[in-house]
């Protein structure tokens, strides 16, 4: 009975017309899917990959399955604001431009910056925190997991306390622009955030150019002087990487907090054996990025004719990846349903994988509650 319904879960499966209960809990159906369909064609002709295996070679191989999103985005967007964002950031991009703004970017998130600034983050936790003990109740994404991002990248990008008032405004109204179904007033509400995101960089920009600090722990300064090998970013690669350095940072990192403590709540006997053994803190983020990482789906297109499994695509052909499919795919992980905070080995792709991996994937464990459990 279970297999049947797996089996009519997996035909009904369509992206595009996504049923309620798949956004409580979408591991049924990516569970179906990864038994009965791993290489599944949409009604809209794409496709979607649910298998581990499947997935890896695709994020491996970025010469084949491109990253550029000019094809959609040119006629979701229009000439807009939100076009130039989205077709100049680093992750919408293959090489040349991907890899010089890539390099560049890296750089700057170096162990070195991120040391830098774990004082201010440790310090900003403990302030938190006291607030929460002070007053016994808490909702745990205003007052706590979102308060934390803004302020690391805005820490990150040196942009003055008083400043930052607007960030998480303008980040959301961005990244609610890439939803799928793009309405007018997302539309507006996207373009006229990045339109004032950029004014306010273009002055943070040049006060840096004026008075640079130390490359080697200011990641603007660094951007903006670039590692002397490639090219300096221009004006505008640069103003759109802190526009989606902020925006990369942001959601991710703040839901990482809310799944994981969710998750902990969740599951008392796993959070009483962290407490009791707080050394666990580096396998228990790993295992709430594989069990609810934050982001579910990312794209490729392909570029040349090729094969996933038995299926053979056309060049042209768009895929979306379901990470939170690979990430509790029983080929790959032991009782991949079981929440784990001591896993080992845990190679999950929460992250993603290759070319184009999380430029910040250090950043953000060091986000998740540094110093406490
Ligand atoms: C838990 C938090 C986070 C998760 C789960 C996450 C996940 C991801 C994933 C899956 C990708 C790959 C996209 C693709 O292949 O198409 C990515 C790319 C990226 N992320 Fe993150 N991210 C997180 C936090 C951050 C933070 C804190 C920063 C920066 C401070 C950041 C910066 C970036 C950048 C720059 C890229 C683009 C890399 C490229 O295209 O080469 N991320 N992230």
């Amino acid at each position: 009975m279970a297999a049947a319904d797996d089996r009519e879960r997996a035909a009904r499966f369509d992206l595009a017309h996504l049923p309620e209960d798949y956004y409580v809990d979408p591991y049924p159906y990516y569970r179906a899917l990864r038994e009965h369909a791993p290489v599944k064609q949409m009604p809209d002709g794409s496709w979607f990959l649910t298998r581990y295996d499947d997935i890896l070679p695709v994020y491996r191989d970025p010469k084949t399955w491109s990253s550029d999103k000019k094809r959609e985005f040119g006629p979701k967007y229009g000439p807009s604001p939100l076009l130039t964002h989205h077709t100049t950031s680093l992750v919408f991009n293959d090489p040349p431009l991907h890899t010089r703004v890539r390099r560049a970017i890296v750089g700057a998130l170096s162990q070195r910056h991120i040391a830098a600034m774990e004082p201010a983050l440790v310090a900003l936790v403990d302030r938190l925190l006291d607030r929460i003990a002070e007053r016994r109740r808490v909702d745990l994404i205003d007052e706590y997991a979102g308060a934390i991002p803004v302020e690391i990248i805005g820490n990150l990008l040196g942009v003055p306390h008083a400043e930052r008032g607007p960030l998480r405004g303008w980040s959301l109204a961005i990244l609610g622009a890439l939803e799928p179904v793009l309405t007018p007033a997302r539309a507006e509400a996207g373009n006229r955030a990045v339109v004032e995101m950029s004014a306010y960089l273009k002055g943070l920009i040049d006060e840096r150019r004026a008075n640079p600090r130390d490359a080697d722990t200011d990641v603007l300064t660094r951007l903006i002087e670039g590692d002397g090998d490639d090219e300096p970013l221009t004006e505008s690669e640069l103003t759109h990487q802190c526009i989606f350095l902020l925006n990369a940072g942001h959601e991710t990192t703040t839901n990482l907090i809310g799944n994981g403590m969710w998750l902990l709540l969740k599951h008392p006997g796993q959070m009483a054996r962290l407490r009791g053994e707080p050394a666990l803190i580096g396998t228990a983020i790993e295992e709430i990025l594989r069990y609810e990482g934050p982001i579910q789906l990312n794209n490729r297109r392909l570029t040349a004719p090729s094969q996933i499994g038995t299926t053979d695509l056309p060049a042209g052909t768009f895929i979306t990846i379901a990470i939170g499919a690979a990430n509790r795919d029983p080929a790959q992980f032991a009782e991949p349903e079981r929440f784990d905070v001591g896993r080992d080995p845990n190679r999950h792709v929460a992250f993603g994988q290759g070319a184009h991996a999380c430029a910040g994937m250090n950043v953000a464990p060091t986000v998740f509650i540094p110093n406490d459990v």
